[in-house]
């Protein structure tokens, strides 16, 4: 049977005006809102997730809850499909959701390689973004595998091997002082100027989507029932946003029967949307000074700071800061026990772990997936 497409098109999640996408749109052209991808959830039921497995392994065999269009060809590099493997050292009851697997040892190549995708249907040439680092190497990569020309912002004080991966996989890099806020003022400006698609976080409606498929892996690996808790470190909120749309969707369409409560962590140094959130805000305040060893959660007013609280707020979620030195035990604690080397982003949602059962948030009968967001080999100076 021929199915049709359950991608429809983009609407702004502030005026609600819908557009077709079939051009390369960044933020809403009517009202500057965020705009979100449309999944027609009747047209996904249609799909049977007994067929997942002819797929392959790679996150594209979740292609369906893409925003690309039927029959087109992925720029992949074989992201996705990463290990849920158990954390013994921390419970019997927490799982990994290991992303330092991906090909450039983050979970950003899923948001890169769904987002140049689609860039590259839509024929777009130049692209430019700002970063932290992770995602300007994830974007690299997929940008010379598609031809299209990438130039990345990152702060000054990025880690050396970010910088150093970026340039070699062929992006054009300019470093520039202060934090990722002065980044993006950059990337908007060469954006605008030279008339470059600019792919920062949120300002494209493409990566989102892309992330969340460690939603759907997640649930396919869990057998289609749904973990306790997933534990999320924040930074621009792409990853949380993402997978919670997700966990909505199965839920709808019957793959599912319940959803996880989210549990985001950011670290004490920088904790918008975890001060936001305690707070009963509806929108995240800016960061003043921010400092932490986790450089990318180092986003002092994420751009979808509603659309990140009102996630957490759906799934009855939790939000809780933990400190750089919990963050340095918790980097330890992996390496040691676990065999995994994690960057200081990564280790946060690790280092949240004891408090939550220490304060009795959660219970140890409780499942709970960790993602773990990004290799420490690109961060060796700081293990
Ligand atoms: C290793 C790592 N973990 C977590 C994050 C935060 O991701 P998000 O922007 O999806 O919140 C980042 C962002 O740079 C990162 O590099
Ligand atoms: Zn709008």
């Amino acid at each position: 049977m021929a199915r049709s497409e359950p991608y429809k098109g983009l609407r702004c999640n502030d005026c609600r005006s819908f557009f077709e996408g079939e051009e390369p749109l960044e933020r809403c052209p009517k009202c500057s809102g965020l705009l979100d991808t449309v999944l027609d959830e009747d047209t996904l039921t249609e799909y049977s997730r007994k067929r997942l497995d002819e797929g392959g392994r790679s996150m594209w065999k979740f292609s369906m809850f893409l925003p690309v269009r039927r029959g087109s060809i992925p720029v992949t590099a074989g992201e996705g499909g990463t290990p849920l493997r158990p954390a013994k050292s921390f419970s019997k009851n927490v799982w990994v959701k290991d992303e330092t697997r991906n090909p450039t040892g983050t979970f950003k190549d899923r948001g890169a390689s769904v987002a140049v995708t689609r860039l590259s249907q839509l024929k777009v040439q130049q692209l430019v973004l700002a970063s932290e680092g992770n995602a300007g190497c994830s974007f690299a990569l997929y940008s010379q595998m598609a031809r299209i020309g990438c130039h990345v912002y990152l702060p000054r004080q990025s880690n050396p091997a970010k910088i150093q991966l970026t340039k070699k996989l062929g992006a054009h890099l300019t470093q520039v002082p202060g934090t990722i806020a002065d980044a993006g003022r950059y990337a908007a400006r060469s954006a605008k100027a030279a008339g470059r698609y600019n792919a920062s976080t949120f300002v494209t409606p493409f990566r989102h989507d892309g992330k969340g498929t460690m939603a759907l892996e997640i649930s396919q690996q869990f057998e289609w029932k749904s973990p306790d808790y997933v534990v999320y470190p924040v930074g621009g909120g792409v990853g949380l946003v993402g997978m919670w749309k997700m966990f909505k969707i199965l839920e709808k369409i019957g793959w599912t029967r319940s959803n996880p409560r989210i549990v985001a962590v950011q670290p004490s140094g920088c904790a918008p949307v975890v001060e936001a959130y305690n707070r009963g805000r509806e929108d995240v305040e800016e960061w003043k000074s921010p400092r932490t060893i986790a450089n990318g959660l180092k986003i002092p007013k994420p751009l979808a700071g509603k659309w990140i609280l009102k996630s957490i707020r759906e799934s009855k979620g939790i939000a809780l800061k933990v400190r750089d030195t919990e963050i340095r035990r918790a980097m330890r604690q992996v390496a040691t026990k676990e065999g995994m080397l994690m960057e200081p982003s990564s280790a946060a949602g690790f280092a949240a772990i004891p408090r939550l059962y220490e304060t009795g948030s959660v219970d140890r009968g409780d499942t709970l997936v960790v993602i773990a967001t990004g290799s420490g080999l690109k961060t060796l100076e700081q293990l």
